[in-house]
């Protein structure tokens, strides 16, 4: 039984509908993994052009066939009857799971969850995909933060097999639990760990990647630097990640980082001069470097 927008009547373990906040890269991601994992997903966003811009988006990553290459045309039609879209972010209240990814300022993410919370149905797990605020801070407005919980995945969405479940002070056993067999029920692995500024993978990743913009300030060449960080085994050059991860999103988490532990980690001013000068990343072709997609909708 499937209900675009509320709770599969035949829910045991597994969520059916999940619905997502935010089209951008993260949330594109999100929404299709949901989708071809067999969940219903409604994608969210008051944006209505980057609304259509990540409808569009989540069908073809999700209905991508290996051996065409590119997207399968009957896959888009089937799953485009599994992705609804809503301007109005608190209609997610419906779906089972909520997952919000929006932009990383703690105060828009406390004040869109005040928004939802009252609409959820008690049963509905709310989550943050944030990269480094605490989910206690998230939760401090909300009258139920046991049902709430950080839930973070790692880009390419896709590809990334990690997903960080966050405990909050007050989040649930059972929150968690659902979060974590969520996760699996995606075909992820996720690592329970406990809330605090980046939480864990962002406290190591982060402070790699500011070091590698510190060498870049210092005189080493991106080329030096990404080369040598591939030739030691890292799947990507740390430079090259700033622009896959977003550079508004290191500028935010950089911040965040900073505040809570600023006698290691000092962001670069380069992130910053960046976003500055409206080079984001991949995200809108342009970042440390020039991006375009190709015919296959990979970056180069
Ligand atoms: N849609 C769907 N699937 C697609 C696709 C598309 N448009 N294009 C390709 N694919 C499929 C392919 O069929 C292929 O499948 P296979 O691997 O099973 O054969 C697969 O996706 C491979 O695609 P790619 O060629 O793009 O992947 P690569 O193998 O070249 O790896 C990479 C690319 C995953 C980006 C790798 O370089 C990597 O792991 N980089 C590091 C990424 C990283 O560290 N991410 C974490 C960032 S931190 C973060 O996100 C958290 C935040 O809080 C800061």
């Amino acid at each position: 039984d499937r209900n675009k927008n509320g709770a599969g009547a035949s829910r045991k373990t597994k969520e059916q509908s999940l619905g997502v906040i935010g089209a951008g890269t993260m949330g594109q991601g999100i929404a299709a993994v949901g989708l071809r994992r067999g969940v219903d997903v409604l994608l969210a966003d008051n944006r209505s052009d980057a609304l259509a811009a990540g409808e569009k988006s989540v069908l073809k990553e999700a209905a991508y066939d290996r051996e065409k290459k590119g997207p399968d045309l009957e896959k888009v039609l089937d799953l485009g009857q599994h992705l609804g879209t809503v301007t109005e972010s608190t209609e997610v209240g419906g779906c089972d799971i909520v997952v919000e990814a929006i932009i990383e300022d703690a105060a828009i993410k406390q004040k869109l969850f005040a928004g939802i919370e009252p609409i959820a149905k008690d049963s509905t797990v709310l989550c943050s995909n944030t990269s480094t605020i605490p989910i206690t801070k998230l939760a401090s407005g909300l009258k139920h933060p046991e049902r709430f919980c950080g839930l973070h995945f790692f880009n390419p969405v896709r590809k990334m097999p990690l997903i960080e479940v966050i405990r909050g002070e007050k989040s649930s056993d059972e929150t968690i639990e659902r979060a974590a067999a969520f996760a699996r029920q995606l075909g992820k692995f996720p690592v329970v760990v406990n809330d605090g500024p980046g939480f864990l993978v962002n406290r190591l990743l982060l402070p790699y990647m500011n070091e590698a913009a510190v060498l870049l300030g210092e005189g080493a060449t991106i080329k030096a630097i990404d080369k040598t960080a591939k030739e030691f085994g890292m799947p990507m050059g740390p430079i090259e990640l700033h622009d896959v991860v977003g550079l508004d999103v290191c500028l935010h988490a950089g911040k965040v980082l900073q505040e809570a532990f600023s006698d290691r980690v000092v962001p670069t001013p380069v992130v910053d001069k960046l976003v500055s000068a409206g080079r984001l990343g991949q995200k809108n072709g342009k970042g440390f470097f020039d991006w375009k997609k190709d015919k296959r909708g990979r970056w180069k």
